[in-house]
């Protein structure tokens, strides 16, 4: 199996580089050998691959940013996914994309189900949805991983921010009316490798059905109980004050709820998903 891999510098695509490698041969692309905003390049790079399966970790994921930046989010996170997804289609090949819990605007009272009406609050949520759309319209066999709250051991992420701001001050303000799922970047890449692996048996059998899968870990806070967490464990002593989200305006809105029910995920491919408080532990030991 011939895995194509893009955005392997990310912090889900990182630990992609890894989890991927006993199912095959792994192409994997930084932003520099692959750029998604160069589409015509792209195509070719997919053409001259030729991969069995495409796993797109490459995103425009500066939600602040994209409120201001719309054209370059629609072109990273819709325009080539697009592109990607005629390729596979051209190719038979499997495409993997991650999307996330901002296509929903969050007023739900309960977890998310993969087919609940999207209504995205932001530019960057609007952007991933649109590349959620032009998979399902491609044709191709594609599955779709929606995501919250991503955190690792590299990259930019709370769990990094949260360490480096508590080692500075006595007290943080941290919002406390959003909650959802912490999901820890190698959680996904696993879980991955394990869908991909599953993916490619029912292709083989022809009883691979496309679709969209909630991908995050079990359990739920909000950034304000995440950050308490965080700091209890690496044993800081900053005080943790919760506010609500009006004292910290940010120019993309969020969703309130931002949690996803992972039942449709556990029943196709029999993953049960750890919680976050597991996984947290597991990245800090890494980090120490
Ligand atoms: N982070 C979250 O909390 C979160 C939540 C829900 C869903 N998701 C989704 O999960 C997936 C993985 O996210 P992540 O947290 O791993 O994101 P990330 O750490 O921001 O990584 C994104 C990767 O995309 C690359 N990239 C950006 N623009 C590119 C371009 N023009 N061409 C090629 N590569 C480009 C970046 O390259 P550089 O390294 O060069 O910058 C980076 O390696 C994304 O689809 C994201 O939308 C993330």
């Amino acid at each position: 199996m011939k895995i194509l891999l893009l955005g392997g510098n990310g912090q889900v695509g990182w630990e992609l580089a890894r989890t991927l490698l006993p199912l095959g041969e792994v192409v994997g692309l930084n932003r520099e050998q692959a750029d998604l905003t160069d589409l015509e390049k792209l195509r070719q790079i997919v053409q001259t691959i030729r991969p069995d399966v495409i796993v797109n970790a490459a995103a425009y994921t500066a939600v602040d940013k994209a409120e201001t930046e719309r054209n370059l989010a629609f072109l990273i996170n819709a325009q080539a996914v697009e592109i990607l997804a005629q390729e596979a289609k051209k190719l038979n090949a499997l495409l993997i994309h991650y999307s996330t819990d901002y296509v929903f605007d969050g007023t739900k009272n309960a977890p998310y189900f993969e087919n609940d009406a999207t209504n995205p609050l932001n530019v960057y949520g609007e952007s991933k949805l649109a590349g959620e759309l032009a998979i399902q319209a491609s044709g191709a066999d594609y599955l779709i991983c929606r995501t919250t709250w991503v955190f690792a051991s590299r990259g930019q992420n709370f769990v990094k921010s949260i360490l480096r701001l508590a080692a500075e001050r006595e007290e943080l303000n941290i919002v406390a009316d959003q909650i959802g799922a912490p999901t820890w970047a190698r959680l996904i890449a696993e879980s991955t490798a394990h869908i991909v692996r599953q993916a490619q048996h029912e292709r083989g059998a022809k009883t691979f059905v496309s679709g969209i899968f909630n991908l995050t870990s079990a359990g739920e806070t909000s950034w304000h109980g995440f950050a308490e967490k965080i700091v209890k464990l690496v044993q800081l002593t900053c005080a943790i004050k919760p506010i609500p989200t009006s004292e910290y305006p940010t120019p993309a809105k969020r969703p309130a709820n931002s949690r996803l029910s992972t039942e449709r995920l556990t029943q196709r491919f029999g993953l049960t998903m750890p919680t976050w408080e597991d996984t947290l532990k597991l990245c800090l030991e890494e980090l120490k």
